[in-house]
């Protein structure tokens, strides 16, 4: 029998959680229903944060963060130099202007440092998008020292699950304003697609909900038309009051993520059991790194991406030959990220020189991220390892 492919990354999907979806098809409510609240209600309670906003993934969370925040025109924000490109896009989608950061060499996520020094050569930066790389939290102390007021939204769309370095729950509000999660399937919890936002602060979530469903306000003591003077009932009336979207969850995603939730910390379990595994048999090999893999830094990682970096001329050979040789074995690996400045689109709009990012750029250049996903098997995690020092020749 031939193994399976394996994927860099996957979706965990058992029977309780296709049992959950079908029985919303049978009832009543399709899109936004009772479930989203209790999902909301339930990921508020996981990460401790007062308010859970669900939205149709983690890019619209991204969005509406930024808009809640009264981010616009005339305005910069700096995320992570090395993201998705989602992490940008945001400062752009409200009119603003986006700028990055190098990445602090070992964690990986957005150096404090280089925060402090992009913002003491200074313009209109009103909000960071610090990343959480792979899972590993980015948010502590320095982070917003070096912020100062600026409003913080936590790219935390890899590390649903996952802690702090003092501790606090990513999403609980200790080191970001609001903070972002998505829940597409390589993700650590999934809906489909889907994603969220939590906060502390009630105006906050207020305008989330309000700009995940077209800026409409149907709180009667909120609309600006208080009618008649009569009190004549008006059960049909609500106001568009701001330029919102349709970012809604559905009851069929919010019935999943319920299931899924229910066993994330299963999930991270594996997650952190496999990668043990990886540490133990890669951590030593000549010319291979494997960054994020201090033990403080393991505990507390929402462990989404499995990351190595390999010294490529050493072995005699190149990234793209290993992937695709890789990828005949039926190991699928990925990079991430192509540095957001590199993008055609972003190098256009801000116009900065790679060499300003020297450890995204060194990262970069290095980089692979290996299967890492629960539903691997002690079998599959074997495998991706003797094929990869197999075809590196280590
Ligand atoms: C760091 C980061 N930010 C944002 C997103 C966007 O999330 P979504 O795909 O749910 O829109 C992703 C998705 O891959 C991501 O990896």
């Amino acid at each position: 029998m031939t193994s399976p492919f394996l994927g860099y990354g996957r979706q965990t999907v058992a029977q309780d959680d296709i049992d959950a979806v079908v029985a919303v098809l049978r009832g009543d409510y399709l899109t936004q229903g009772p479930l989203v609240d209790r999902f909301e209600q339930a990921l508020a309670e996981r990460v401790g944060a007062a308010y859970a906003v669900a939205v149709s993934n983690g890019t619209a969370g991204l969005h509406l963060a930024c808009l809640a925040a009264d981010f616009g025109p005339g305005q910069r924000g700096l995320t992570s130099a090395l993201t998705f490109v989602a992490s940008a896009n945001c400062f752009y989608y409200c009119g603003g202007e986006a700028g990055v950061v190098d990445v602090d060499a070992e964690t990986l996520c957005l150096s404090p440092a280089a925060l402090a020094q992009s913002l003491a050569d200074g313009d209109n930066v009103t909000a960071i998008v610090p990343v959480d790389f792979g899972g590993l939290a980015a948010g502590n102390a320095e982070l917003r020292t070096a912020a100062g007021k600026r409003v913080i939204i936590e790219d935390a769309c890899h590390a649903f699950g996952g802690d702090y370095a003092d501790g606090a729950p990513v999403g609980s509000g200790k080191h970001a304003d609001m903070t972002v999660f998505s829940f597409h399937p390589v993700k650590p919890i999934t809906t489909g697609e889907g994603g969220a936002i939590t906060t502390n602060d009630p105006e906050f979530a207020r305008r989330l909900r309000l700009l995940r469903s077209h800026g409409i306000e149907r709180e009667p003591t909120r609309l600006q038309d208080k009618g008649p003077a009569s009190g004549e009932p008006r059960p049909w009336h609500y106001e568009q009051q701001s330029l919102g979207y349709n970012y809604r969850l559905t009851d069929m995603q919010a019935a999943l993520g319920l299931t899924q939730l229910s066993k994330l910390d299963g999930f991270l379990a594996r997650r952190r059991e496999i990668a043990a595994y990886y540490d133990a048999q890669l951590t030593k090999l000549p010319g291979l790194q494997v960054p994020q893999s201090a033990p403080d830094m393991r505990r507390r990682s929402g462990m989404h991406l499995y990351l190595i970096q390999v010294d490529w001329p050493r072995f005699g050979t190149t990234r793209g030959r290993v992937m695709e040789a890789l990828r005949g074995r039926g190991i699928g690996t990925q990079v991430h990220y192509i540095p957001v400045y590199r993008q055609p689109y972003h190098a256009h709009r801000m116009a900065v020189r790679p060499a300003l990012f020297p450890n995204a750029e060194r990262y970069f250049d290095e980089c692979l991220s290996i299967p890492l996903f629960p539903s691997m098997t002690d079998t599959d995690a074997e495998r991706v390892v003797a094929v990869l020092r197999e075809v590196l020749g280590a």
